[in-house]
């Protein structure tokens, strides 16, 4: 199975993140990583895997980074009843009711579209003590362990 990772990011973070899960799984997964404004998301592949990692900002919106794969998945609504995917948000807990909103949706949009989601939303607060992949980690491979479940 090949993993893509698609990030959404306006200071980096998703990207480092992204990078960070796929040194993890790199040697049992083919892994790729990609910005989500390279991707089209009319265009995905049944036979991948999609994890989604997305930062908020403004107030509670997506990064510039994700804005074009949201809108194409908005604007032409493809079917994508048979891609798999899941999801990481990054935010800040500080910013109350928008918590990690650019992850929600994203979330909503592929859901609308009849993506097939995997697992939970992950989540990561900026203003915890925790890393990023301290907690991206875990939550991968919980999410990879359903494949085999
Ligand atoms: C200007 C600005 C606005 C932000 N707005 C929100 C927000 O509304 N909700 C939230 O949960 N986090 C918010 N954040 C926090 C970021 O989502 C968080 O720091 C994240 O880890 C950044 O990831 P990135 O480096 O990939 O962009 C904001 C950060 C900045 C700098």
């Amino acid at each position: 199975m090949q993993i893509h990772f698609l990030y959404g990011t306006q200071s980096g973070t998703a990207e480092y993140l992204c990078d960070k899960l796929k040194d993890k799984v790199g040697d049992r997964f083919d892994c790729k990583v990609s910005s989500m404004d390279e991707v089209d998301p009319t265009a995905l592949d049944p036979e991948t895997f999609y994890v989604l990692v997305s930062a908020t900002f403004g107030s509670g919106e997506l990064p510039d980074s994700a804005q074009s794969f949201f809108e194409t998945l908005e604007e032409r609504k493809p079917d994508l009843s048979r891609i798999r995917f899941a999801i990481f948000g990054l935010g800040d807990r500080t910013f109350g009711e928008t918590f990690a909103n650019g992850s929600k949706i994203l979330m909503t949009q592929m859901l609308a579209c009849n993506a097939q989601m995997v697992g939970e939303r992950g989540l990561h607060d900026a203003s915890s003590d925790d890393l990023p992949q301290h907690v991206a980690v875990p939550w991968l491979m919980d999410v990879l362990s359903q494949f085999s479940a």
